[in-house]
């Protein structure tokens, strides 16, 4: 026993501290090692691509969103990881800096893009790098209004299957009760997106509610420049906003006035079936009705 229990205590015990030790190494070993994949620059370029660069280049001008070339020089480095992750509250705190971006850039608010801490911090390790990226081509064909109106509403339907846009979004007259509001009225968007702006936005679907949507059923180009063209139309108008108000007093309007005239109704019949019930049930019973004798 004694033996034995030496042995552990010189060679035993020894190895087995190595043994942890060396567990332990391996086991960091991996997670600094992952962790530097998921936060690199490369990880960050290829998120800009899919969610940021409809909106913004990177000296390449402005898109939706200001060109975010030196914007780490601009701004506080923990000021710009917080705006990516969390926009929409840093705009309802009143952020005098977002304020002052919202003025300039029509309104149009950053999304919550739902990003993880590890993503933004790659983001911000690709602003470093300094890397630049191109604003999308957006050489389209021809595009045509009627067309445009056809997909807004689904009279036809999207070469990918996708919703037709009339499901969450109204637009300056299209449909007597105007369409959904899930999505905002998108009778003044031209104006505020600018051609650059709305095409980028609906090439590669720009707005986290739509992108599920339309994974996978992404409009054709021809699509993005009918829906262009059409939106363009309505833009110019001008007079048209408020639509949503006006379709929406009228959806009242004519179901109050429904209303109105099938109580109309529903009394004048009643009134009659009582009678000729009553009347009925007299005869039945051999009375004759007061009224007649
Ligand atoms: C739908 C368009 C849109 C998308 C998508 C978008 N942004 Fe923005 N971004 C904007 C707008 C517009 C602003 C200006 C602030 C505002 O109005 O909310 C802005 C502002 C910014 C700013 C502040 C720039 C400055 O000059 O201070 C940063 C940084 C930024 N965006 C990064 C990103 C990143 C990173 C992504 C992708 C994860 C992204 N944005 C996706 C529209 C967008
Ligand atoms: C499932 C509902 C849904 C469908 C279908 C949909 N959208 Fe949207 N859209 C939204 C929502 C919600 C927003 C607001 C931003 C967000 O939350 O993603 C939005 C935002 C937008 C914006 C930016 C408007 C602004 O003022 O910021 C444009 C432009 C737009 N959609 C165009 C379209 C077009 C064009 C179609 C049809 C091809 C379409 N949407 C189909 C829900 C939808």
């Amino acid at each position: 026993m004694k033996i034995r229990h030496k042995v552990w205590n010189s060679f035993g015990r020894r190895s087995f501290v190595i043994l942890l030790l060396s567990v332990f190494f391996l086991l960091g070993g991996c997670q600094t090692s992952a962790e530097s994949d998921l936060q690199s620059s490369s990880a960050g370029k290829d998120i800009f691509d899919e969610s940021c660069a409809s909106c913004h280049s990177i000296g390449d001008g402005i898109i939706v969103g200001p060109d975010l070339q030196g914007v780490l020089d601009r701004r506080d480095r923990a000021w710009v990881a917080e705006f990516i992750s969390i926009p929409d509250q840093l705009i309802l705190s009143g952020d005098p800096i977002v304020l002052e971006l919202l003025a300039e850039y029509n309104d149009i608010e950053m999304p919550n893009l739902a990003l993880t801490e590890t993503e933004v911090e790659s983001l911000l390790i690709f602003f470093e790098s300094g890397e630049s990226v191109e604003a999308v081509d957006i050489t389209l064909p021809q595009g045509h209004v009627a067309r445009g109106e056809a997909i807004f509403t689904g009279t036809q339907a999207l070469e990918m299957g996708g919703t037709p846009c009339i499901a969450c979004h109204t637009v300056g007259t299209v449909g007597a009760f105007g369409g959904g509001n899930l999505g905002p009225d998108l009778t003044k968007v031209y104006s505020r997106f600018g051609k650059i702006g709305l095409t980028s936005s609906l090439q590669n679907i720009a707005f986290p509610t739509m992108r599920g949507v339309y994974e996978e059923k992404s409009l054709t180009n021809q699509e993005v420049s009918d829906l262009l063209v059409f939106l363009t139309i309505n833009s110019a108008r001008g007079e048209e906003e408020g639509v949503a108000d006006s379709a929406s007093a009228l959806f009242w309007g004519v179901g109050l006035m429904g209303a109105a005239l099938l109580f109309g109704f529903m009394s004048f019949f009643w009134s009659q079936q009582k009678e000729t019930l009553s009347d009925r049930l007299r005869k039945d019973a051999g009375i004759t009705s007061r009224r007649h004798s």
